[in-house]
């Protein structure tokens, strides 16, 4: 569990203790506001700034342990860059300001300056150039809750000078507080959602197994979220042995969750979000190796995703009809494992020859892509999925791997990557891949051979969506095991969340 974040808007003003922060262009130059607060000791911030040569280069800080006239424990300056350096760094080619994801950046930026220890938080949202808009002093404080994220649940001892808050609150100081707060309430749910993902792709695989995790997906009702879970006896019924033969090899029962959030009219179809939910992938009877099998409990990153997604989408109220479906189980070798040489036949009728029981997120994700095109007829349909190691080869960890059948799905996903910073890079699905999934005994194999091992495991999925618009994003390199960032810190990353919250909001709601 993460520590207990939470963040408010108020007035500009002095905090009586923690940590204050605010923001400078190049020259010590700030807003007029922060100017106003900081007089009791801005004579001390230019010696400071002298003695450092701190010249409010982007990045950098000047950080002044009790400040003299401030009641505070810590001042920090930290320095913007110039007012129009955001605006190249977003590579954006409009005349408008930064992107949203440079204020999400920039309020991380700012959290990492705070020693673990402290429990409150005060940020000045104004720069040199002036006060920051609501959205972006929503963003800012967005960006300081994710960079705060740490998973500690399982740590029972503190080294010596590394204590650690036990929750952190932020407050952004604002001159207009009550439209910063009406912003927030839309990334609230957000930032909350992107918690939930990382939560469940941080804990273990003893403790996360898919039963529990479908019960944690469960609490999603409170939310308004309707959840249905289909059990062994409920997926048999259906005939979806493909995922069922990943599940079979392990004691623990698999699961599929169905989430359904409708906040949109009655008439219109919903968007549907699929997510691979392998708790613990040992590759079953064809082994992994031991080194780096540990993280294997990461496998479950797009079906926490999607979890995290659809509280997201419900908190904040979305007036969209979305369907979450994830595929839970646990690929492990055992005397009831499931061989290569079987033959399974997936809902959908198409049978399936398995070559290689460690390509099986694919098998799962086939009978949940067929199930939910079926039942709901979606507009459109997008799964997660930390499916291949070559998607890590070709992209490695800052794009997840984009496939689609649809254009237009495959523009917006791009775009909502660009505007959040969870970027997607789109790969080709082409006839000449498809046909190397073809089998001699069945009507397709399971995996395709040594090269394009990426694009020949989405070729495989998209013989499970029919005509529906479908697009799937490979988050093996970015859903787990993540490189720090400014904005997390966590291995679990909660990739995603953002993004398709961001794909709704933008394209999909009345
Ligand atoms: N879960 C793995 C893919 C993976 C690898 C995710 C590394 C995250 C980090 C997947 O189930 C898998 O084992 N894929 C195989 C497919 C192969 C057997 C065709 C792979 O990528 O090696
Ligand atoms: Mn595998
Ligand atoms: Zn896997």
């Amino acid at each position: 569990m993460a520590r207990a974040l939470t963040s408010d808007f108020a007035p500009i003003g002095l905090p009586a203790k923690g940590v204050l922060i605010v923001f400078c262009n190049p020259d010590l130059k700030f807003g007029p506001a922060t100017v106003r607060l900081l007089r009791p000791t801005l004579d001390l911030i230019r010696r400071a700034a002298a003695a450092d040569r701190f010249a409010g280069k982007s990045g950098s800080a000047l950080d002044i342990v009790a400040p003299a006239g401030l009641k505070v424990s810590r001042l920090i300056v930290l320095g913007v860059g110039k007012p129009e350096d955001a605006k190249t760094e977003a590579k954006t080619d409009t005349k408008t300001n930064a992107k949203p994801r440079d204020f999400v950046r920039l309020g991380g930026v700012a959290m990492g300056r705070v020693p673990g220890r402290e429990s409150e938080v005060a940020i000045v949202a104004e720069t040199g150039s002036g006060p920051m808009t609501p959205d972006e002093a929503a963003d800012l404080a967005l960006g300081a809750m994710l960079r705060a994220y740490a998973f500690e649940r399982y740590k029972t001892k503190t080294k010596e000078g590394e204590e650690r808050a036990k929750s952190v609150a932020l407050t952004v100081g604002t001159a207009r507080p009550a439209d910063a707060r009406k912003a927030w309430r839309t990334r609230q749910p957000v930032a909350d959602g992107v918690v939930i993902a990382r939560d469940l792709v941080n804990e273990p695989p003893n403790v996360l197994s898919p039963v529990e995790f479908a019960r944690r997906a469960s609490a999603l009702r409170k939310a308004g979220v309707g959840i249905e879970i289909l059990d062994e006896r409920a997926m048999k019924r259906l005939g979806m042995h493909a995922l069922l033969g990943v599940g079979q090899g392990s004691e623990r029962e698999s699961r599929i969750v169905i989430m359904r959030w409708n906040g949109g009219r009655r008439s219109q179809p919903p968007i549907a979000f699929i997510g691979k939910g392998v708790c613990f992938d040992a590759g079953g009877i064809s082994i992994k190796p031991a080194a780096g099998m540990e993280d294997m409990k990461g496998d479950m990153a797009g079906a926490a995703c999607v979890v995290g997604l659809m509280h997201a989408l419900a908190g904040r109220k979305a007036k969209v009809n979305a369907v979450g479906a994830i595929g839970l189980v646990e690929n492990m070798p055992d005397g009831n494992a499931q061989r290569p040489g079987d033959i399974v036949t997936s809902m959908s009728g198409q049978t399936v020859e398995i070559i290689n029981t460690d390509a099986e997120g694919r098998l799962v994700l086939a009978d949940v892509l067929w199930h939910v095109a079926k039942k709901f007829k979606p507009r459109a349909m997008i799964d997660l999925a930390t499916l291949t190691g070559a998607i890590i080869v070709a992209l490695g960890q800052e794009y997840a791997g984009l496939f689609a059948n649809d254009d237009e799905l495959a523009a917006r996903l791009s775009a909502a990557g660009e505007t959040t910073g969870e970027k997607v890079w789109r790969m080709p699905l082409a006839p000449e891949y498809d046909k190397l999934i073809d089998s001699k005994f069945a009507d397709m194999k399971n995996t395709g051979g040594r090269y394009g091992g990426a694009i020949t495991a989405a070729q495989f999925l998209q013989r499970f969506v029919g005509k529906t618009p479908w697009a799937h994003l490979d988050i093996a390199g970015t859903g787990m095991g993540s490189p720090s960032t400014d904005i997390n810190r966590s291995w679990g990353s909660g990739f995603g969340v953002r993004l398709l919250d961001r794909l709704v909001a933008d394209n999909y709601e009345a």
